[in-house]
């Protein structure tokens, strides 16, 4: 195997530093590794989060050049190329919106945005830029996937007839699990429809086409979390018994079935409150 060297730097500024922004930055270190073939070598130029200790961890711990609290200077910087999303869902419209006007590339995670309106503003602003565009639909990508997507295109199922999709997680489940933004409507929007439904609808749509017709139903199950303090938890932090509680806004459980445009049938369900096997 020839050797690669890297010849392209891509200045990166990522703005939410928690789960996923720990996740995507681990990820641009290691593309020079994985993927040397690409030639590309992203700089982790700047972070924002508005919990200091998330903008020192990532400086100390990542190697990011610098930090701030306020993700608007990162949009003003000539040396950022791409600006990276992972904060929570309900801020995504207005950072998307303003990164593509200040002509950045821009990955954003899922859902990207509260609601189709929002998601449909961002579309067009992004288009309307002309910017290069991404999101966190991973699951398609994983090689079992692709792979199936293959075997399905070579017409080695057969007609296909039946879809099933489930994603059934546990995040939820422990009752004195906090009362982070993913279970607040105004925070996150939907529940597990944007949260984890939206990536067991993009594999659907992936392997099977567009989905004609949908009629589903959903649930709170939980329906009252202890307070998370401000700035601290995520949705895998704990309370305690008799620790001070808010109700729970959006929900845990939907259950669909759809027909798609080529007249597979199926069934989509998604939990993030269940006991048991994932
Ligand atoms: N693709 C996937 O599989 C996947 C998995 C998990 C999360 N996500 C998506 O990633 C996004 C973030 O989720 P997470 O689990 O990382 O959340 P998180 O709560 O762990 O992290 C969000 C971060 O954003 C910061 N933040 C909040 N408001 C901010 C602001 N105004 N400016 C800067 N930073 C701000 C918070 O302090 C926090 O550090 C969500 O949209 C979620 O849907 C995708």
């Amino acid at each position: 195997m020839g050797e690669q060297s890297v010849s392209k730097s891509i200045g990166v500024g990522v703005i939410g530093f928690g789960w996923m922004g720990r996740t995507h930055s681990r990820a641009y270190r290691n593309i020079p590794v994985y993927f040397p073939e690409t030639g590309l070598k992203p700089r982790l130029v700047a972070v924002a989060d508005t919990v200091p200790e998330r903008v020192d961890l990532a400086i100390e711990t990542f190697g990011f050049e610098t930090g701030t609290d306020d993700w608007r200077e990162l949009l003003d910087r000539d040396d950022i190329d791409v600006i990276d999303i992972t904060v929570p869902n309900a801020l995504h419209e207005e950072l998307v919106v303003a990164a593509a006007a200040a002509g950045k590339h821009i990955f954003c995670e899922k859902p990207v945005g509260i609601e189709p309106r929002a998601t449909a503003v961002i579309e067009q602003s992004a288009r309307h830029a002309g910017v290069i565009t991404g999101c966190g639909y991973n699951y398609r990508w994983a090689p079992m996937v692709q792979f199936t997507k293959q075997l399905i295109e070579q017409g080695r199922f057969g007609e296909l007839t039946h879809y099933r999709g489930r994603f059934f997680s546990m995040y939820g489940r422990d009752r004195l699990g906090l009362l982070s933004w993913r279970f607040k409507q105004e925070e996150a929007g939907y529940g597990v429809l944007s949260d984890i439904m939206s990536h067991t609808i993009d594999m659907a749509q992936h392997l099977c086409g567009p989905i004609a017709r949908v009629v589903s139903v959903k649930e709170i199950f939980v329906k009252e979390r202890p307070l998370p303090n401000p700035g601290e938890g995520t949705h895998y932090d704990r309370g305690k018994p008799g620790d001070p509680t808010g109700p729970v806004t959006n929900e845990d459980y939907v259950g669909a079935l759809v027909e798609f445009d080529n007249g597979v049938r199926g069934t989509l369900e998604v939990d993030r409150s269940i006991f048991g096997p994932q």
